[in-house]
């Protein structure tokens, strides 16, 4: 402190040098309670969400896999003239849901796989060029699914098909089979 001030000043100086570190302290003291506060907080809620995380049950959703398309006579009921591939009619519907078509032949029915068999990109069905077209690399499918050009490797996959009791074909997205089961019983339903 200036020696040279009056003992006056001198005293009121000091106070308020005094009253100075008082309100400091208390800021700190309160800085240091509220950052307390905040850890025990942060803690806390860490504590409750890890708990809750550990009881609740690891349920993983699963979009449906089985499809009932309709009665098999709404598909009979189409009638044409088959096309090079056999092929009378392909039905589009399900392509944007549920990523596959119905392909109706003189003897058969089946679902087509949407997915392109070079990376899995999803084909698009073009009817006036009765062909199925991947935008992705180009590959290109008759309209029974069989590859004619671009990269795909191999026809198009086909999905399980069945018929229940009333009449209704169920498409099943889960099993899926390549060029080699297309014989097999449940890859189509046979048209009497
Ligand atoms: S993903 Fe279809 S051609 Fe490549």
């Amino acid at each position: 402190m200036d020696e040279s001030l009056p003992e006056a000043e001198k005293e009121l100086l000091g106070q308020s040098e005094s009253e100075g570190l008082h309100t400091r302290r208390q800021f700190l003291h309160k800085a240091i309670s509220i950052a307390g506060w905040g850890a025990l907080c942060v803690g806390t809620a860490g504590a409750m969400y890890e708990t809750v995380r550990f009881f609740a049950p690891s349920v993983v959703f699963h979009p449906p896999s089985l499809f009932r398309i309709g009665n098999i006579q709404d598909f009979l009921s189409v009638t044409g003239n088959p096309d090079p591939f056999g092929v009378i009619y392909v039905e589009t519907r399900w392509k944007n849901d549920h990523r596959f078509f119905v392909v109706r032949e003189a003897k058969r029915i089946y679902a087509l796989y949407a997915r392109c068999t070079h990376l899995g990109c999803t084909v698009n069905w073009f009817p006036g060029l009765g062909i199925f077209k991947c935008p992705c690399h180009g590959s290109e499918f008759h309209s029974d699914g069989k590859e004619f050009a671009g990269p795909a490797p191999r026809p198009l996959d086909r999905l399980k098909i069945t018929l229940d009791p009333e009449g209704y074909l169920i498409v099943d997205t889960r099993t899926v089979y390549t060029a080699r089961e297309f014989e097999e019983k449940r890859s189509y339903i046979e048209i009497s």
